[in-house]
């Protein structure tokens, strides 16, 4: 403890602490440095030249002020002093940041490229605040979802991003770079995941209350298991065959939830929340807010503006508890 209370940590111990929080954002399920498709490599390599590039930079102006306190006025002419001025303060700082612009500047043609023509197509629409996903197919009718990605390895996907009122940004930090969701526009983002694996999206322009709990796990999966997981997608959903699971679904009709959310092959069709036909499924809740367990499923319905703040749908709290979790197992059985 120092004389004014705070706590004084040793500058050994802040070094080390800021070089592990640097090595911990360079890999992980969310990391722009750990790529797992080609923009995303991209934007790594990027990174890495634009960091030795400004490392050069600093270096070089901090070693021209460093030297200019400690050499001695007389020992230069004027001429000499402003060459240096001109050469290390002006000349090389343009020519290397020059040099990083046009590196950067060539990439951006392939990171905006469109998708070939055939490739699977999915519209995602920003909502407040979870995400609205449609996959269509080039051979069957759209397949709605929310709040979840799957795709096929090694195949082009293209993005049709949209936003029904404020800006949203879409990015997949281990599969390429973001893009805005802009009300009143189409956006495309093209991708090639080219590891199997579950990555985390997120919204990357500040939106409102819950901005930061507005992310999506991503599934990477082989063609077989993307196709075989659509074909599931796309069915209705499952008369529930437990009792307690059939008691959910009929306080699912009793409190109104279809009003706000859809499970097709019911009469629940509304379609201002995520479309939950295969909410079982999804591996998280509240757009990657929770995880999806059981526990989860009640926490969300009693305690939902807790968990999510500002969120629209309305905390269902005043519910028995026997109804909550009769609900939480209907939710939960809809695979
Ligand atoms: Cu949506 Cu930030």
């Amino acid at each position: 403890m120092s004389k004014n209370g705070s706590v004084a940590l040793p500058a050994n111990q802040i070094g080390t602490g800021v070089v592990l929080l640097a090595l911990c954002a360079c890999s992980g399920p969310q990391s722009s440095l750990d790529p797992a498709a080609p923009d995303a490599s991209r934007v790594a390599t990027l990174f890495w030249w634009m960091t030795v590039g400004s490392l050069v930079v600093w270096l070089v102006v901090v070693a021209l002020a460093v030297y200019s306190t400690y050499v001695a006025p007389e020992r230069h002419g004027e001429k000499q002093t402003r060459r240096l001025i001109v050469w290390g303060g002006v000349v090389f700082p343009t020519v290397v940041l020059l040099v990083l612009l046009i590196f950067g500047l060539k990439m951006l043609p392939e990171l905006l490229a469109p998708a070939p023509p055939g490739s699977l197509r999915i519209r995602v629409s920003g909502e407040q605040w979870w995400w609205r996903v449609v996959y269509l197919p080039a051979n069957g009718p759209p397949v709605t979802s929310a709040n979840e990605i799957r795709l096929p390895v090694n195949q082009p996907v293209e993005f049709e991003l949209e936003s029904p009122d404020v800006i949203h940004s879409f990015w997949i930090p281990s599969l390429g770079g973001k893009m805005d969701m802009i009300p009143g526009r189409k956006t495309r983002l093209r991708l090639l995941p080219t590891r199997l694996g579950t990555f985390r999206g997120v919204c990357a322009e500040y939106c409102g209350t819950s901005h930061a709990l507005m992310a999506f796990p991503v599934v990477v999966q082989t063609e077989q298991e993307f196709q075989s997981w659509l074909a599931g997608q796309a069915l209705p959903a499952r008369a529930p065959d437990a009792p307690e699971a059939q008691r959910g679904q009929a306080a699912f009709h009793e409190h109104g939830c279809g009003a706000c959310h859809s499970v097709r092959g019911t009469d629940a069709n509304g379609v201002i929340g995520p479309d939950l036909t295969h909410v079982g499924s999804r591996l998280s809740l509240g757009a990657g807010t929770t995880g999806a367990t059981l526990a989860d499923f009640e926490r969300w319905i009693a305690e939902t503006d807790k968990v999510k703040p500002g969120v629209h749908m309305p905390a269902f709290g005043m519910l028995s508890r026997a109804d909550r979790t009769q609900l939480s197992v209907y939710l939960k059985s809809l695979q």
